[in-house]
């Protein structure tokens, strides 16, 4: 088939970070937003990932209006763009026990990300917690999130090439065995460079990171906004700037900030650094502060809104109608599945 389809997910841990933002979702916007008409765009909420460490039943079901909410702030249109919750369609697991059929141990066991996953789990104790099946299958599950909507292009960040990889293969295999089912995706990379933390800028901005400083949530008002900036860590080397992010990692996050935010858009990070070099770095701090304060408060007031009542009921309507068209989507596929398996 020659229709383009687009398909990426987030897991649903709450309100989303800069890093999450300039690193995955303005790229969900700017597809929506620069789709031909026939193009299917679908995104996912995906919750059944997040329990492969242990959640707060409670916090997760906040946690998942809190990201709707935000998927919804920065743009992305529930008319244009499906926008779903993993579980609401329970065609994502059925396909992974399929293809979990045929992956291969030895294949999974090479995915370098369910070890780093078993690091960071923020209560694990590595030694105590013996590796969990889903964590160890997860790339399994996220291969059939892929591949049960018939995906032909996945917005994804470097870490996840290896995943798509296996889907590829998981998809050729299937096929080689059954017939031409399923549709092997191609991966588009984002462009944009890691986020570090603003207290330990050797790190990448996470949500798992202890201190909140470290972080600014999309949702962040101008005041948290400006103590965070003026709070990042730089270095004490005088002299102009430069960017240079192994040896000055702090400057270099906050220049790479600013040139991800730049409405006049200088064409590289290097060329900004050029023209702010003698600019102290209190103004640095304070021209990046009103630069994300600007480009964040149409997403803060529209997420406020959403989740402060002025809109009861609209988050629950974006995700049963996106978990009714995500289930049509899912069930072409699934159907022909189950017939060529004899299921
Ligand atoms: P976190 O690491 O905070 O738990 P996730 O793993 O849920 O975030 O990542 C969601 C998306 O955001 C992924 O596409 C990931 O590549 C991207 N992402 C996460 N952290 C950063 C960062 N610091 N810089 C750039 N992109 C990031
Ligand atoms: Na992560």
């Amino acid at each position: 088939p020659s229709r383009k389809v687009i398909f990426s997910g987030i897991q649903p841990t709450g309100v989303p970070h800069l890093g999450n933002y300039l690193g995955a979702l303005q790229a969900w916007v700017k597809l929506q937003n620069e789709a031909a008409p026939d193009t299917k765009l679908i995104y996912s909420l995906v919750d059944l990932h997040a329990i492969t460490v242990a959640q707060s039943p409670e916090l997760l079901r906040q946690h998942k209006r809190q990201s709707l909410a935000a998927l919804l702030a920065i743009g992305l249109d529930p008319e244009r763009s499906i926008i779903f919750v993993q579980s609401d369609v329970p065609q994502h697991s059925e396909l992974m026990w399929i293809l979990s059929c045929t992956a291969s141990m030895g294949y999974l066991s090479r995915m370098t990300q369910w070890k780093s996953k078993l690091n960071l789990a923020p209560n694990a104790k590595p030694l105590e917690s013996p590796l969990q099946l889903g964590l160890f299958s997860y790339p399994v599950l996220q291969a059939a999130d892929i591949l049960i909507h018939g995906a032909t292009h996945v917005p994804v960040g470097e870490d996840q090439c290896q995943h798509l990889e296996l889907t590829r293969t998981l998809a050729l295999g299937f096929n080689e065995r059954y017939g031409p089912v399923l549709t092997e995706p191609e991966t588009v990379l984002s462009p944009t460079k890691r986020i570090m933390s603003l207290v330990q800028p050797d790190k990448k901005m996470s949500k798992s990171a202890t201190n909140p400083k470290s972080r600014i949530l999309i949702t962040d008002s101008p005041d948290e906004v400006t103590k965070k900036i003026k709070g990042a860590l730089t270095d004490s080397i005088g002299g102009p700037h430069t960017f240079d992010p192994v040896a000055r990692p702090g400057l270099a996050n906050i220049l790479q900030l600013l040139h991800s935010l730049d409405h006049r858009r200088i064409a590289t990070v290097e060329d900004l650094t050029q023209e702010f070099k003698d600019v102290s770095m209190k103004a640095l701090k304070d021209m990046l502060a009103d630069a994300i304060n600007k480009h964040l408060e149409p997403i803060r007031t529209r997420y406020l809104d959403l989740t402060g009542g002025t809109q009861a009921g609209e988050l629950d309507r974006v995700a049963e109608e996106g978990a009714l068209k995500a289930r049509a989507s899912a069930e072409i596929v699934m159907a022909d599945v189950r017939r060529v398996v004899g299921l």
